[in-house]
């Protein structure tokens, strides 16, 4: 049964794309179109040059924003980063924080991500914490073993902590390559998510699904009871399409 207490959530990450002309555009459609997906919170995680533009292009539309990244460190000689601290006082809503572009090309630790997300809750604003198996770690049938993994220092947190965080599954295998997760394979990994977080006393965290998630995919993946909404790359960079994955309505 589809389990209608937890709002659906559907966030846009731009990754390392766009420019001013190319985002006021993007935005302007998603200003326009939004108002179809009003049983769903919509967000766009941007370029950290781009902040300001998103913050005042959206401003009153009822679609947030954030970052792709922020520091574990609150403050001090850490040359490049971006604390949380100075996201929360731009109005900064999300962060996406071990993205498995970042683990992959950056060596991002499972503790390091916990770390994060600690650091962007302690400021106020929302973690999505992505988890997500290899292909070779998905043939070797390792994935439950990966996110148990992954997910271990992010519980750790404790159920306050979790309480206020956001999950996404992101089998790195289906991420820009077009292959998506069927739902029934996206639903048992969030099945086993859901039970990890209930065993740590919260039942309430969304748990999004990403990967190749597009208009033509995002009911079926909508229909699952512990798909909670989706974390959209390509599709993201089209109004449109990502529109129509925020207004998706899951068949029951
Ligand atoms: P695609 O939707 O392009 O596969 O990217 C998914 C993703 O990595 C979102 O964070």
């Amino acid at each position: 049964m589809v389990n209608h207490s937890r709002k659906r959530l559907v966030i846009g990450n731009w990754k390392m794309h766009g420019d001013t002309v190319f985002n006021s555009e993007l935005l302007a459609g998603l200003r326009s179109g939004i108002a179809d997906a009003s049983n769903c919170d919509v967000a766009v995680c941007v370029p950290f040059p781009y902040l300001y533009q998103v913050r005042s292009l959206l401003e009153g539309s009822g679609v947030s924003w954030g970052a792709q990244d922020v520091s574990r460190h609150e403050k001090g000689a850490y040359t490049g980063e971006v604390s949380a601290g100075m996201l929360a006082d731009f109005g900064c809503r999300w962060a996406l924080v071990g993205h498995s572009e970042r683990r992959s090309y950056h060596g991002e630790s499972d503790q390091l991500v916990a770390d994060k997300a600690a650091a962007a809750l302690a400021a106020g604003i929302t973690p999505v914490v992505c988890v997500g198996e290899t292909l070779q770690e998905q043939e070797a049938g390792q994935t439950h073993a990966v996110i148990e993994r992954q997910l271990a220092p992010v519980l750790a947190l404790g159920a306050d902590s979790l309480a206020k965080l956001v999950i996404a599954y992101e089998p790195v295998w289906a991420i820009g390559t077009g292959k998506t997760a069927t739902p029934e394979q996206a639903q048992e990994v969030h099945a086993a998510i859901r039970r990890q977080l209930n065993a740590a006393g919260v039942g309430q965290v969304r748990v999004l699904y990403g990967g190749s998630v597009k208009a033509s995919n995002a009911a079926s993946l909508f229909t699952m009871p512990d798909i909670d909404g989706a974390l959209v790359g390509g599709a993201a960079l089209v109004a449109s399409e990502f529109l129509s994955i925020a207004a998706a309505q899951a068949s029951e």
